[in-house]
């Protein structure tokens, strides 16, 4: 097998709510009946990538992830013409391969954002029920048994009405929408992420919740900043320079969040916890 469709290992800390967690074992199940495409959604950094990626190593299928945001022509995908001593032959890439790989997950990067909307035109054979597709070069391709298609895209707010996708395209997936995880949950991961002690995992988590409620000036701070806040904690800085050089924030805002926070120490949102589990083969 090419070493870049190996069954990826999973991530021990990554957590999962319990409803979506059942359904990704029933979308599982069903693959092995008839085809089955996921879309999942939702804000940058909250995980979209790392729920496919767990989900092949939880199931144990070789993984492949492709750009769709850099594509400008539909065959792009699958190969290239290459001069060989003189002569021209055509060098599928390893889309082609990873279709053809049996049980493999293929995962879809920003499939709203193509450099050209025609791009995605042979996708839309891929993904129908049929699943195959003519490329002229190598005739017809027929996607192996059990394969799962994920698509991931950002979808907040900000990208509703601008980046929409086709609704075609839509319409052939599952959807999934994701959320940043719970206060409680991200505590824990980022205290198992980075070894950080739980009380300043909590007040890392407490700045930031505040930060992205923040009545005048919310900041979307995605689980991915998150971590990068508890690392440089780890790393031996204080959670203000941790917080000031993870991400853009005003001076003033950071103090006076600091300040709220101090006066109301001990008022902690434990009531989303139970929700979530780790996303392992347990079910
Ligand atoms: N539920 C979770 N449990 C544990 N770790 C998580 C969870 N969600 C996100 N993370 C961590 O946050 C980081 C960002 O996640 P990831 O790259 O999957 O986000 P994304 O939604 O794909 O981002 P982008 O929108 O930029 O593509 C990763 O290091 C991931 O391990
Ligand atoms: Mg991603």
């Amino acid at each position: 097998m090419n070493k870049n469709l190996e069954i990826p290992g999973a991530d021990p800390f990554f957590y999962i709510d319990g409803e979506t967690r059942v359904m990704l074992n029933h979308f599982e199940k069903i693959s092995r009946r008839h085809p089955v495409n996921i879309l999942v959604t939702g804000k940058q950094g909250c995980g979209k990538s790392s729920l496919v990626r767990q989900f092949a190593a939880v199931y144990k299928r070789p993984m492949a992830t492709f750009q769709v945001g850099i594509l400008a022509e539909p065959g792009q995908l699958f190969g290239e013409h290459i001069l060989v001593d003189g002569e021209t032959k055509y060098r599928p890439y390893l889309f082609s391969e990873a279709i053809q790989t049996p049980g493999c997950v293929i995962h879809l990067e920003e499939i709203n954002r193509p450099e050209h909307p025609k791009a995605l035109n042979m996708l839309f054979s891929l993904l129908s029920d049929d699943r195959s597709v003519w490329v002229d070069e190598m005739g017809l391709i027929k996607v192996a048994d059990d394969v799962i298609i994920f698509a991931t895209m950002n979808e907040g707010e900000e990208f509703v009405g601008t980046e929409m996708l086709d609704p075609a395209l839509r319409d052939r997936f599952y959807t999934i929408l994701m959320d940043y995880i719970p206060a409680e949950v991200e505590a824990e991961v980022l205290a198992q992420k980075t070894g950080v002690d739980q009380e300043r995992v909590r007040e890392i988590v407490n700045i930031i919740n505040k930060m992205r409620g923040h009545a005048d000036t919310p900041l979307d701070v995605s689980t991915r900043t998150s971590l990068m806040v508890a690392e440089l904690v780890a790393a031996g800085t204080s959670i203000r320079e941790a917080i000031t050089y993870s991400l853009q924030v005003d001076r003033e805002q950071l103090e006076s969040i600091l300040l709220t926070l101090h006066l109301e120490k001990g008022l902690y949102d434990a009531s989303k916890t139970s929700k979530y589990m780790l996303f392992n083969d347990e079910i």
